[in-house]
């Protein structure tokens, strides 16, 4: 289901294989709902999907992490229905609690439709009040050098908008033109992220999408893209990237966060040879101990688009490392420092020295093998 779940051609194909199921006397899971909501969406299929909340309720399916309902959201918003677009802002069952802090400190902090104040009241929650994993400090001004005049700008993960947020202040400085599409896999934080927006004033500039990354990619609904941010999971960076290349302007720029931590090691694999790259070394914005992060800031080498080349077995160990460390971040504390050191060892003897923005003496402070 969830191989034919992820196109137009073969959505239909993924309404089948679910009837079948059900004809088999199976139950039918929430990750088997989700393939079905991403299917409906891929065939324009919208009242499909919202069926499918319908069957679960019906069928006491508990959807505590709200996937399937972030799918048929997605659905629903794909199959470019307005009206449908209403039915899916009712929020979900899960509870967003430092989230909807923030939304409640910027209403309270930040005037409506200001949105120097809004950036501002964001990073004071962010240094006072509690830490989110945001594109603030030295990322954001890596980010708002990277943005030109009526850039069309796409962004995969929006989080809370905060990024987003940067970018729009950064084209109306620099006079105005341009949009941001920020799709988020997450309908949840997508609907917050569009009341911080809507607080700021910036809703005719940033345009959220509920979705994941590449099913936005495989609608064909992102257009032409000048600044394509890469905000989401490392380890997705580089099949999205491919997927989205065709759709990358002749004066295309990728942004990309994260690189080091948690880290993106195939991505910088994909990249190597075929972009023009640079690594930029900074701190994650006010992570408690401070720690590392790397920016990637590329672009394409003209004729090196489609060439397909696999990607090193080395550096397919290095993600699973980084898979391992995340999955284990979730139930204890992991050690990032020492990870960090054995990752950057690795990857500065593997990339050529020239992609490092910092100078030759910072990265061997860093654990440069002499
Ligand atoms: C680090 S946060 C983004 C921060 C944001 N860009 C900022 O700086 O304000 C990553 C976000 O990506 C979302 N995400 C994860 N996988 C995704 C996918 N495949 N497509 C779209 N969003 C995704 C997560 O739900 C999360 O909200």
């Amino acid at each position: 289901m969830s191989a034919c779940s992820q196109t137009a051609a073969a959505w239909s194909r993924c309404l089948v294989v679910f009837s079948e199921l059900r004809r088999a006397g199976l139950r039918p899971d929430l990750a088997s709902f989700q393939c079905l909501a991403r299917a409906c969406g891929h065939g324009g299929h919208w009242r499909g999907a919202l069926q499918i909340l319908v069957a679960m309720r019906e069928q006491r399916i508990v959807d505590s992490g709200d996937v399937v309902r972030s799918a048929v959201a997605w659905a629903c918003e794909a199959s470019v229905e307005p009206m449908s677009r209403n039915v899916t802002t009712a929020r979900g069952a899960r509870k967003e609690q430092k989230e909807d802090a923030l939304l409640d400190f910027l209403r309270q902090n930040a005037a409506t439709g200001d949105l120097d104040g809004a950036i501002a009241a964001f990073e004071r929650f962010v240094r006072e009040c509690q830490w989110l994993k945001v594109a603030g400090g030295q990322k954001a001004r890596l980010l708002e050098n990277s943005v030109h005049p009526g850039d069309r700008v796409v962004e995969f993960g929006t989080y809370m908008g905060y990024s987003a947020l940067v970018v729009a202040r950064r084209l109306r400085a620099l006079g105005g033109g341009g949009r941001v599409i920020s799709c988020e896999v997450d309908a949840n934080a997508a609907e917050i992220a569009r009341a911080v927006i809507l607080w700021a004033g910036a809703q005719h500039e940033i345009d959220v999408r509920i979705g994941c990354a590449f099913d936005w990619i495989a609608s064909g609904q992102l257009g032409l893209i000048d600044l394509l941010v890469l905000d989401h999971r490392g380890e997705r960076y580089h099949t999205d990237l491919q997927a989205v290349e065709h759709q990358l302007s002749c004066r295309a720029r990728i942004f990309a966060d994260n690189v080091l931590h948690p880290g993106a090691p195939l991505f910088l694999a994909y990249i190597k040879d075929r972009f023009h790259t640079r690594i930029h070394e900074v701190k994650e914005f006010l992570h408690t101990p401070p720690i590392d992060d790397w920016v990637v800031i590329c672009t394409p080498l003209s004729g090196q688009r489609s060439t397909q080349q696999p990607l090193p077995p080395e550096m397919r160990r290095w993600s699973a490392k980084v898979d391992a460390i995340c999955q284990g971040s979730q139930q204890r504390t992991v050690d990032w420092h020492g990870f960090q050191q054995d990752f950057k060892r690795a990857m500065y003897d593997w990339n050529p020295p020239g992609i490092f923005a910092a100078s030759p003496r910072h990265r061997s402070d860093s654990g440069r093998r002499s």
